[in-house]
């Protein structure tokens, strides 16, 4: 037993020599204002930070077990030679912010000495191609390389021939135009290569089989073509974004490609598909045959056939029509994002097939997610909006559609320009808002099953009562702010399943209590013209609520039963230090008005109030007056009110704790 226990001790990391402390093994030296190593280490350390500190340079370390050292964000201009000889276990190396831009013959000697290491940080030294060449010398189990931000501008073959098992490479932020061919083809275990943030121009000849996740993300690219080959490729992620792309990019033909992110580029600039399409081929034909060839074969549309792309970011870009073949051939897009585009009218037109005169039916039959906010969207054909079968989310936001009357049938008349939203049965969630809709119509939503409404900031929209009537069950989130309705134009049905109500920004006097019945537990009424709340809606809400905004509305502080209510009850007001009240002689903070009500209105108008006020009139000034007394006595109001008045100089005193 008692060696086990010395054994457990001594492993401890707070071990007591002559009953001083020594540094705990994982102890960390970050942020000292050290100048330079501290010489008490302990031999036993097997990672070392001394991030953050002004360190220039390095000698010897005597720290056999050494596995990691962090020296990032330094001054290290010298690196002597010796350094890792007695660094036998160092795999991680994190050099990042420092100035080893310097002295490269003596900190590039230093550098080769190891070759054990996994993982090098060399990010921030303002290294060129050379500095960067010399580095990584003899390091062939490196599996990790970061050299972010930088100064490189040409990437060749000899570049990283020493390091043959690389699998992440980072060289993002540098300036990068140039890379060999045959610089990346011969690592074979990469799998995340991110060259983001340099100046690439052109992708012409895309051939690394072995990448699963490639950036490319903000450089000045043009177009991405690979040449066709029957080899599988690994690459799932790929990220354009950010470039200056006017095509679609020709991927590998046999890809797992799940990822593609093409927002913020120039796609689509052209005004339609099939001329789209036409004009990435020929520039194909162009890069791989050096001829152009017509009628070749569409490689585009053969290649994206075979893409289990998933999700496509093509936000931002300059689309003027919908690219419906080409993206309805993605049969497992899940998710689509092509807001920010300019595509006014979805038209369904479809090339027929060539054997029969009919339009082809064609789905977007994995599609749940399709974001088409801010295009300046007028029309959408009903034939588009029967092909996404499985969608569930449809933003629409900031649009001009208009949804369809129920006598209006776009499908009978393609001439109308509005919208049905009715028979998309998988549709959950749909986002109106912005759209300037003018009147939301009576069974807008016919079988949909929707969970989830935004119809905020359509400023003059007028709500049909019945609009809501076929999502009234399963409606959990309704959003209907900024729209300049009052009271009386919000009319709710029953909604056994709401739990998230945004009524801000309004001119609403009356929440409607057709919502006590349901279990909401956040609500925004901020900025209406609210003066009070039904205190028996809010016994009724509160077993749910869990978080109200208040700020904005016209609260009378002496009928604010409902506010002592939500108060005792420990519902969530965040925004009650913005609220205020108001009393007959000024506004107040409803944070002050809490803390000690009877400050600011001792007695309530209601009725039962009064009669508890004046009881205590009589009993006080019962010697005054005895027709206050019998008018009291016999709980006459009037004759009470009328009494005081008559003898107003007697109570005036106390007339200021009136709030009637
Ligand atoms: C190196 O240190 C920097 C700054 O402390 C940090 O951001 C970076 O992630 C580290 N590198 C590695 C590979 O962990
Ligand atoms: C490469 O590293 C090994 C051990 O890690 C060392 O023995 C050898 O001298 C190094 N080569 C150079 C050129 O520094
Ligand atoms: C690609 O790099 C950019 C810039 O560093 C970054 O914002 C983006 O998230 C990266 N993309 C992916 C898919 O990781
Ligand atoms: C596009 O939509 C997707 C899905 O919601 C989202 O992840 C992505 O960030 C959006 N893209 C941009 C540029 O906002
Ligand atoms: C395609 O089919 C539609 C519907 O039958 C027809 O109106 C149209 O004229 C056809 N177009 C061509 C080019 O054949
Ligand atoms: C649609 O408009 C066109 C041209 O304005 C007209 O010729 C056509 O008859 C209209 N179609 C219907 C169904 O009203
Ligand atoms: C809101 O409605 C009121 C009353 O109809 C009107 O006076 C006011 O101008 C409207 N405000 C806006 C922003 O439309
Ligand atoms: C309610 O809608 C307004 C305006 O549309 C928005 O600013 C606010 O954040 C929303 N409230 C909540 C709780 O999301
Ligand atoms: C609150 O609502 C209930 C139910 O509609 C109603 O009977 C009651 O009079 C309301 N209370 C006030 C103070 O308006
Ligand atoms: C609160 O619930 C009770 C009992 O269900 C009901 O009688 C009352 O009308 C409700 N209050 C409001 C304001 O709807």
């Amino acid at each position: 037993m008692l060696p086990s226990l010395l054994l457990l001790w001594s492993l401890n990391q707070e071990i007591y020599i002559n009953g001083l402390p020594c540094h705990d093994p994982k102890r960390s030296w970050s942020n000292q204002n050290l100048y330079s190593v501290p010489l008490d280490l302990d031999v036993r350390l097997r990672r070392l930070d001394l991030s953050n500190n002004f360190i220039r340079q390095l000698h010897t370390l005597g720290l056999p077990y050494l596995e990691q050292l962090d020296l990032s964000s330094n001054q290290l201009d010298l690196i002597s030679e010796g350094v890792f000889e007695n660094l036998a276990r160092l795999e991680e190396l994190n050099l990042s912010r420092n100035a080893l831009n310097n002295n490269l013959g003596r900190n590039s000697k230093a550098l080769q000495s190891i070759s054990r290491l996994k993982s090098l940080d060399i990010s921030m030294n303002r290294l060129n191609d050379e500095a960067v060449e010399l580095y990584l010398r003899n390091k062939s189990s490196l599996d990790q390389l970061k050299m972010t931000g930088n100064a490189l501008t040409r990437l060749s073959r000899s570049m990283f021939k020493d390091n043959n098992n690389l699998r992440t490479i980072s060289i993002d932020n540098n300036l990068i135009s140039v890379i060999e061919q045959g610089t990346f083809e011969s690592l074979s275990r990469l799998e995340v290569l991110n060259l983001a943030k340099n100046n690439l121009a052109h992708i012409c000849d895309f051939k690394l089989h072995q990448v699963e996740h490639l950036n490319l993300s903000r450089n000045s690219i043009e177009f991405f073509v690979t040449h066709e080959d029957e080899r599988l490729y690994r690459l799932e992620i790929l990220d354009l974004s950010f470039n200056k792309l006017l095509y679609f990019p020709i991927v590998p033909k046999l890809n797992r490609l799940r990822y593609l992110h093409l927002q913020n580029n120039m796609v689509g600039a052209l005004t339609s598909e099939a001329e789209m399409v036409s004009e990435a081929n020929s520039l194909y034909d162009e890069i791989v045959h050096q001829d152009y060839i017509p009628f070749a074969k569409n490689n585009l549309h053969s290649t994206w056939r075979l893409m289990p792309l998933t999700y496509i970011d093509l936000s931002y870009n300059h689309f003027r029509t919908f690219p419906l073949e080409t993206l309805s051939l993605l049969s497992s897009l899940e998710i689509l994002n092509f807001s920010h585009n300019c595509v006014q009218n979805i038209v369904w037109n479809i090339r027929n097939d060539s054997e029969s005169r009919f339009n082809r039916q064609i789905f977007f039959s994995s599609l749940k997610y399709l974001s088409l906010q801010a295009n300046g969207l007028t029309h959408i054909s009903p034939l588009f909006l029967k092909a996404l079968t499985q969608i569930e989310t449809l933003n629409l936001q900031g649009n001009s559609l208009q949804p369809c009357a129920p006598a209006e049938h776009p499908i009978l008349n393609p001439n109308i320009s509005c919208v049905t939203f009715g028979n998309l049965r998988s549709l959950k969630h749909l986002n109106l808002r912005e759209n300037n809709i003018q009147k939301l119509h009576v069974n807008m939503f016919q079988k949909t099953s929707l969970v989830s409404l935004n119809l905020a900031k359509n400023a003059h929209m007028v709500m049909h009562a019945g609009a809501l009537e076929e999502v009234q069950g399963t409606l959990q989130s309704l959003t209907i702010s900024e729209i300049n309705m009052s009271g009386s134009d919000l009319s709710l049905p029953r909604m056994p399943a709401l739990t998230h109500l945004n009524i801000s920004n309004n001119r609403i006097d009356t929440i409607p209590n057709s919502l006590s019945c349901s279990p909401l537990t956040e609500i925004d009424i901020r900025n209406n013209i609210l003066g009070s709340l039904n205190h028996s809606l809010i016994l009724n809400l509160s077993g749910h609520l869990q978080i109200m905004y208040i700020s904005g509305n016209n609260f009378n502080c002496c009928d604010s039963r409902w506010l002592t209510t939500l108060n005792e009850l420990k519902i969530k007001l965040p925004d009650i230090s913005n609220a205020e009240c108001y009393t007959s002689e000024n506004n107040i903070l409803l944070t002050d008005y809490l803390e000690n009500p009877l400050n600011y209105c001792l007695f309530h108008t209601n009725l039962e109030q009064i009669y508890i006020n004046y009881a205590i009139f009589y009993t006080i000034y019962n010697k005054y007056t005895e027709t206050i007394k019998a008018a009291v006595l016999n709980m006459n109001v009037l004759l009470v009110l009328t009494a005081v008045y008559k003898y107003k100089t007697l109570f005036l005193p106390l007339m200021k704790w009136f709030c009637v």
